[in-house]
């Protein structure tokens, strides 16, 4: 299910609360169509975004919009985002179902370097208090949540 212009709204309030490193990197874990990531990669032009997406259809409207309009930082791979390097992530967004946050909460939010921040769009990670929280009008009228690495470098 694509983001609506609200939701994205709800993650720009957010994304204020983000502070990146200049070399860091967004990641948009299952990135679907590719809205959000463009969203992102419009929003931080100076730093690289990849949308990983694993089913065949999204991806391929994610590589034809960036062909159509194409945006220099912004890169879509066609794969399973837990087998993606993740070491100099920043920003992780995901928007994906219950089971996948709670699988990314205990996977992936260990592993993240020690500065990253995570939002998770609807659902929220089971175990981990978010440092902000945001009410969104969405399908699943929900929240956006944002949460900081907990890894301890
Ligand atoms: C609800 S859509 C979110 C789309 C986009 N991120 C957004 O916010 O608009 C979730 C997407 O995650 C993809 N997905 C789920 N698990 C995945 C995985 N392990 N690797 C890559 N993509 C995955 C699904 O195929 C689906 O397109």
């Amino acid at each position: 299910m694509p983001t609506t212009p609200n939701e994205k709204g709800d993650v720009a309030r957010l994304l204020k609360e983000v502070t990146l490193l200049p070399t860091a990197s967004i990641v948009d874990l299952g990135s679907g169509w590719g809205g959000m990531a463009r969203f992102l990669a419009k929003t931080y032009p100076d730093h690289p975004v990849i949308g990983y997406e694993e089913s065949w259809f999204p991806y391929l409207i994610s590589k034809w919009m960036q062909w159509i309009r194409p945006l220099s930082n912004l890169t879509f791979k066609k794969e399973n985002f837990y087998r993606a390097d993740l070491s100099k992530v920043g920003l992780v967004y995901c928007y994906l179902f219950r089971a996948g946050a709670l699988r990314v909460e205990k996977e992936l939010l260990p592993k993240l370097p020690a500065t990253a921040q995570l939002i998770s769009l609807a659902f929220a990670f089971p175990n981990t208090i978010p440092i902000r929280q945001v009410p969104t009008m969405g399908l699943w009228n929900g929240a956006a949540y944002l949460y900081n690495s907990t890894r301890a470098d």
